[in-house]
């Protein structure tokens, strides 16, 4: 049946009625029906939409849950660079923040500031094309990030359709806006109830939440949890910019009325006292607020002045974070204990009995190593002050010894191993301890395989800690080749698994082999061996093979990688348990793709040297750029420098450049040249 014109203008009205009833409950918090109600304009749109699909259109509100994508997360490069923020920690810091601000604007007058809260989420990029919801990306490396389209559609409070405002302003064809995903406090305390009841991954804070939430490949997950949006920037818009105003303030106001969240307590303020004022409000307010917040952010209200200040390195001199200071709280050392690292070195930890602080339950704390654990005469029983600074690890920064119990005894560090009773060592001129059974320590083989799987090296999907222990303890695994002997039959009886759970993970293990050369590398935990170092290996070594055959010379030649790096990687090669296993491993049938040498006449070849900072990337971005090119990489200019990168605040590398007589290429024209 084809629909009539009236079915037509019903689906019509209901979309542009849930449509305002669901931005006056999400972002204005004024709802005007009740949930009831709501739920009956929605079901009836869902009748209309299953009965005539040619009117369903993808940014209906009825679509927020769709399908998960087909492969992983795609990368989406963002309009322009999304910056990060310089801090400031006291009214000094402010007040130098602008000082500089006004001379660099040779201004003498009070500046308007627009004063923002800083919440604590997570950085997303939404794009609009037409009003619409287009796509949406993390913040990534700023300059491109993971699509996550699919989960952002599922916030009740992104408008999949921007509304169109009473003010005439119109819509810009395209437009890109940021903003921070956040989980109310509240909320995240029930979402870890569950999961602890469910035996279920527990997060850390709010943010970890948010982020864990996020990045989730199946949708109904991550609508499953309670996430918000606040809008606080723009990215970029079309040639209809004339529409948007010229400030800050006014430009957020405007997203409001278009349907995006722009949080409340946003405000203009004249000059830096008045911006002072501002964060003592917010701090009075803060334990009132439905979320966590890590500070407040000050941007120079007006674009043009924000535009003749510009940017340093990453952040922008128009903007800053006034950040609070660390949360403390008191609690008491129930024991230290001692962890067992992937390369077996061996770290104090104080387990504590657990303290509130800052919104979060703090059970323990790291010591870092032993001269931590002797400079602050941290023992068992002790009371102690903790620290908690937004995502760091929680700190002991005071041990109160006053109430000490009378016998109690200095922490020693252990003689042994607490996970498999060897005799520890000392590295030569370190302070660390480190067990030196890498083939037979459990602790060891489990920090092993965790690397291996997770998410930067192999990338395994549904191996957790909790997963592999028991794949360990079992002796189902003894080293990671193992994963790839595991059948069916061996993960059924594991606690938690059903057939269907049991073949999943059998076949994300099986997917893992087609991956990249540098991942293989990487995944593999060599000591020295990060991601970078893996990827110049894979750029020098066409396969695993070759890697393994190399020697110490050529491994010093290689960009990025020193005498102590080649020293472990030659030392694990020549093991013959490393050997074993990577021939075992090879035998499953691994596809390992070598990176993609987009080689550049310009810089194929050539010896490059990077110096100073810059708003378009990060170094260590450009320098893998440089490297896929074809480039050399060196630190320091010579006489076998063909080139030089030069960013902002160049120092002496560029001096001895011209001295040399040594091409130089600026940010920009780097950026023409490689467009
Ligand atoms: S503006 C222009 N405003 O803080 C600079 N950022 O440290 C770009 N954040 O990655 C950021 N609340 O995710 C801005 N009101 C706010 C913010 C905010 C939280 C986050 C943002 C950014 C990080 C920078």
């Amino acid at each position: 049946m084809k629909p009539s014109s009236e079915d037509k203008l019903r689906v019509k009205e209901l979309t542009a009625l849930i449509q305002i009833h669901s931005y006056r409950y999400h972002v204005l918090d004024e709802p005007e029906i009740k949930d009831s109600e709501y739920d009956r304009l929605f079901q009836k749109l869902l009748l209309l939409e299953e009965k005539f699909p040619e009117l369903l259109a993808i940014s209906s509100p009825t679509q927020r849950v769709g399908s998960k994508p087909a492969s992983g997360f795609k990368k989406i490069t963002h309009g322009s660079p999304m910056l990060s923020l310089e801090n400031a920690f006291s009214v000094k810091d402010l007040k130098d923040f602008d000082r500089r601000v006004k001379e660099r604007l040779t201004n003498t007058e009070s500046l308007d500031y627009c004063c923002e809260l800083k919440l604590d989420g997570v950085a997303v990029n939404l794009f609009y094309k037409k009003g619409k919801l287009d796509k949406a990306a993390t913040r990534g490396d700023g300059s491109v990030g993971e699509d996550i389209t699919h989960n952002i559609k599922t916030l009740p409070s992104v408008p999949l359709e921007l509304l169109k405002g009473s003010n005439n302003k119109g819509i810009p064809n395209s437009l890109e806006v940021r903003g921070e995903v956040f989980i109310e406090s509240s909320k995240f305390e029930s979402i870890n109830k569950t999961s602890k009841e469910s035996g279920k991954k527990i997060f850390a804070n709010p943010r970890n939440a948010a982020a864990g939430s996020l990045r989730q490949l199946d949708p109904k997950i991550t609508a499953s949890r309670p996430l918000k949006l606040f809008i606080h920037g723009y990215g970029s818009a079309d040639s209809t910019d004339k529409n948007i105003p010229d400030n800050q303030y006014e430009v957020l106001q405007l997203f409001q009325s278009w349907g995006l969240p722009v949080n409340p307590e946003t405000k203009v303020v004249r000059g830096i006292d008045e911006c002072i004022n501002y964060f003592l409000n917010i701090e009075g307010i803060r334990k009132k607020l439905a979320y966590e917040i890590d500070g407040v952010v000050y941007k120079v209200n007006r674009f043009n002045l924000q535009k003749k200040l510009g940017q340093v390195a990453r952040a922008p001199r128009w903007a800053i974070a006034r950040k609070f200071p660390a949360e403390t709280g008191k609690t008491v050392v129930n024991s230290i204990s001692f962890q067992v690292g992937r390369l077996g070195s061996i770290t104090p930890v104080a387990d504590l009995k657990p303290v509130k602080i800052g919104g979060v339950t703090i059970s323990n704390a790291s010591l870092h190593n032993f001269d931590e654990v002797n400079r602050l005469d941290v023992r068992k029983g002790d009371s102690v002050i903790v620290k908690r600074a937004g995502d760091v690890i929680p700190q002991i920064t005071k041990v109160d010894n006053r109430n000490r119990i009378k016998r109690s005894s200095k922490t020693k560090p252990p003689k042994e191993c607490p996970s498999c009773g060897s005799k520890l060592a000392r590295d030569e001129g370190a302070i660390a301890l480190r067990c030196l059974e890498t083939q037979s320590c459990p602790a060891q083989l489990l920090e092993m395989i965790k690397h291996f799987v997770s998410r930067n090296a192999m990338n395994i999907e549904g191996l957790g800690e909790k997963i592999l222990q028991q794949l360990i303890e079992k002796e189902l695994i003894k080293d990671f080749a193992g994963l790839y002997e595991l059948q069916e039959r061996d993960l059924i009886q594991l606690e938690g698994f059903a057939f269907k759970s049991a073949s999943n993970l059998i076949n994300s293990i099986e997917g893992s082999k087609d991956t990249s050369l540098q991942r293989f590398i990487y995944a593999l935990g060599i000591r020295e061996v990060g991601e970078t170092t893996a990827l110049n290996l894979a750029l020098n070594y066409s396969d695993v093979e070759s890697l393994m055959e190399s020697n110490r010379e050529d491994l010093i030649e290689i960009n990025d990688i020193g005498p102590v790096a080649a020293d472990f990687i030659i030392e694990y090669f020549s093991n013959e348990n490393s050997v074993d296993l990577i021939t075992k491993l090879l035998s499953f049938g691994f596809k390992l793709s070598p990176p993609k040498k987009d080689t550049h006449p310009i810089f194929s070849g050539k010896t490059v040297v990077i110096t100073g900072s810059f708003s378009s990337f990060s170094r260590n971005r450009l320098k893998e750029e440089l490297i896929n090119k074809g480039a050399k990489v060196t630190s320091s200019v010579s006489m076998k420098t063909n080139l030089l990168i030069s960013g902002e605040k160049p120092g002496s590398k560029l001096t001895k450049a011209s001295e040399l007589g040594i091409s130089v290429l600026t940010e920009q024209e780097l950026i023409d040249l490689l467009n």
